[in-house]
Parts: structure tokens; C-alpha cells; sequence
């Protein structure tokens, strides 16, 4: 592989570390999806993540957090966030919360919003460089907008090329999808995408959550485009079997063999299926220019990853 796709060892922590000082680009190995992280307090090194990713610059960004301490410096935190913060971070959990204003954050990080996300991030790549770099990075999926979300090191060298000064391999990510993210208003408590920690869990913790934002692929969260994660490949949703010429993606006992097929968990199991959706659809890409897709259920991760293959789906603006 190309030099600046260097194995995770703890030279090339100090490493990553030094270049997000210098304002770098570094991809990040999170246990969600691969991150594009550069110094979230400089608005010349976060300007740097939308030229290589080509994005629209309304789209608010996350900053990433080694723990509550740090978190405590840039966003106030409600009494139910620091339920939230304490029964799941670190994890796939981001918080959008009011921005504290002598935070040091970069306001293009936030779009000019007087709310921040911010995450806690539980992989160990990702915690030692924020623990080496002291500070917040931001970190948006380490692809191109409206590309597939990269979680392996190769995606991102395929998507981002030399755009970025250093990829960090730590292998496969193990949740696959990103982080579920929550608005959290005092009490209130919004779903504004579903993602890596299922709705169930969350509301164990804090009772009723409001799921209408993130319903449906339509724009509901700044940012949140209608065709998102989309393959080049044409897709259809919820068949039970695939059309011929097609790639078949399936879920369970739904599935078929041809050689452009994949079979997203043939135990059924969600959890499993979130971890091979974004490698699947990769690797599909390249041998098909339709993919149909299984029926996947509503259930745990299941709202994470239909709503993936919604936005993919979708048309292309
Ligand atoms: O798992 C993840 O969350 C990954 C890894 C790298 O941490 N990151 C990620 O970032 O998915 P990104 O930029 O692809 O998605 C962030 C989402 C965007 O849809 C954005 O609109 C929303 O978070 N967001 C960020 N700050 C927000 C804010 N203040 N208000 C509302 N939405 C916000
Ligand atoms: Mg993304």
C-alpha cells in the first residue's frame, strides 16, 4: 500500500498527533466508520475536511473527545446529557448540545450553529491520538460527499487519495455504521439519525425519545441529504429476490449465490449486518450497476441501516 497508509502502532499515534497539530489531515480508525480528523480549533485545518471531501459547507461537523473532561470544555451538558454521556460514551454516541462560547472551537466546525455534536469515541486508535493531541479533533465519515462510508483503510485511500496526510489501519471498523446522534434540549431528547447504539437502549436510559427528525429520507438535520452514502450502482429496497443482472444483497434466510452476491448476517443478527453494510456495498459497487436489497427489520441497529440504504438508494441530486 501507498507510505502514508501506515499500520496503528503507537509511533504513528505521535505521529498523527504532530500532523493534526500542524493542521493536517489524518484518518482516524474509529469503532464506527473511519474519520477525516483535523484540529477542531482551527478554522483553516477544518476548512481543509470540506475541500477534500468536496461538501457542501452547511453541514455541521463532530468534534471528538478522549473523555467527559475534555467534553465539559465545549458544550454544557444537561443533567439527562450527563445521563446519557455516563451510561454510553465512550461509544456510538454522538450529543448535539449547546456550544459553550468560550469553547475555542471553530465556528465553521458547528456551520454557525449555537449547538455542537460531540463524541466520545470507544476505539483505541482513536482515544490514544486524542489522548496524545490534548484537544478535540473534527471528524466527518473519511470519504467524499455522498460516497460510501469507509470502514477499512482502503476505502478511504480509494475515496481520498492523497487529499489526506495520513491514514491510520486498524483494520475493519467493529460497529460498521456511524454513531447514532441525539439532540438533547434539557429534557427533551431527539433522534437526528439512527445509528451505531440502537433506540432501545436509549430509551432504558431516558424514557421517551423523539424519533420524527431522523424519519424518512428527506433533509430533517442540517446536512442530512436525501441521497447519502450512494454507491454509483443503481439500488431497490426490500425484494425478496433479486432481478436478473443484478447484485443480491441479503439479510437472513433472504439471500442468493451468485458470485456478485453478499449476505449481510445469515444468522440474522443486526449487529453483525452493521458491520458488513458499508464493505459490502463497497465491494458490490465494483461488480454490478444494480444492487436490490433484502428486507431488513425495523428493530435495533435495523433503523441504522435502513435508513443507510434509504439515502443510497435514493435518487442522485
Ligand atoms: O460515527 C460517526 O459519527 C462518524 C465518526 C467519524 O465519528 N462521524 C460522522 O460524521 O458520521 P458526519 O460529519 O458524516 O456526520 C455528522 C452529522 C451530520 O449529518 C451533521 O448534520 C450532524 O452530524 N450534526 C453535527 N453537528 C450538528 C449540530 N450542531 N446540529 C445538528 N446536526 C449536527
Ligand atoms: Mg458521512
Amino acid at each position: 500500500m501507498d507510505t502514508h497508509v501506515q499500520k496503528y502502532e503507537a509511533a504513528i499515534v505521535d505521529r498523527a498527533a504532530t500532523l493534526l497539530g500542524e493542521g493536517k489531515l489524518v484518518a482516524v480508525p474509529t469503532e464506527t466508520v473511519y474519520g477525516l480528523a483535523a484540529d477542531a480549533s482551527s478554522d483553516l485545518a477544518v476548512a481543509k475536511i470540506f475541500a477534500a471531501k468536496e461538501r457542501p459547507n452547511f453541514n455541521p461537523l463532530i468534534i471528538h473527545v478522549s473523555d467527559m473532561e475534555m467534553a465539559e470544555k465545549y458544550a454544557v451538558f444537561s443533567g439527562f446529557a450527563k445521563k446519557l454521556a455516563s451510561a454510553f460514551w465512550p461509544g456510538p454516541l454522538t450529543l448535539v448540545l449547546p456550544r459553550k462560547a468560550d469553547g475555542q472551537i471553530s465556528h465553521l466546525v458547528s456551520a454557525g450553529l449555537d449547538t455542537i455534536g460531540i463524541r466520545c469515541p470507544a476505539a483505541e486508535p482513536a482515544q490514544e491520538i486524542l489522548r496524545a493531541f490534548g484537544r478535540p479533533f473534527a471528524a466527518p465519515s473519511a470519504n467524499r460527499s455522498g460516497g460510501i462510508s469507509p470502514t477499512a483503510a482502503a476505502h478511504v485511500l480509494s475515496s481520498l487519495g492523497d487529499r489526506v496526510d495520513l491514514i491510520v489501519d486498524a483494520g475493519d471498523c467493529s460497529v460498521g455504521v456511524e454513531s447514532t446522534i441525539l439532540k438533547v434540549t434539557d429534557e427533551i431528547v431527539e433522534l437526528l439519525r439512527p445509528g451505531g447504539l440502537a433506540l432501545e437502549d436509549i430509551k432504558a436510559v431516558v424514557g421517551n425519545v423523539d424519533a420524527r427528525a431522523s424519519s424518512g429520507p428527506a433533509i430533517q438535520a442540517p446536512g442530512m441529504m436525501a441521497s447519502h452514502y450512494a454507491p454509483n450502482a443503481s439500488m431497490t429496497l426490500n425484494l425478496s429476490a433479486a432481478p436478473e443482472g443484478s447484485a443480491f444483497l441479503g439479510f437472513g434466510a433472504i439471500e442468493r449465490h451468485e458470485p456478485q452476491d453478499r449476505n449481510l448476517s445469515r444468522a440474522g443478527d443486526l449487529v453483525e449486518a452493521a458491520a458488513n453494510l458499508f464493505k459490502f456495498l463497497h465491494e458490490m459497487d465494483t461488480l454490478a450497476v444494480h444492487i436490490a436489497v433484502a428486507p431488513i427489520p425495523m428493530k435495533g441497529l435495523g433503523l441504522a441501516i435502513n435508513d443507510r440504504l434509504q439515502r443510497a438508494a435514493a435518487p442522485k441530486e
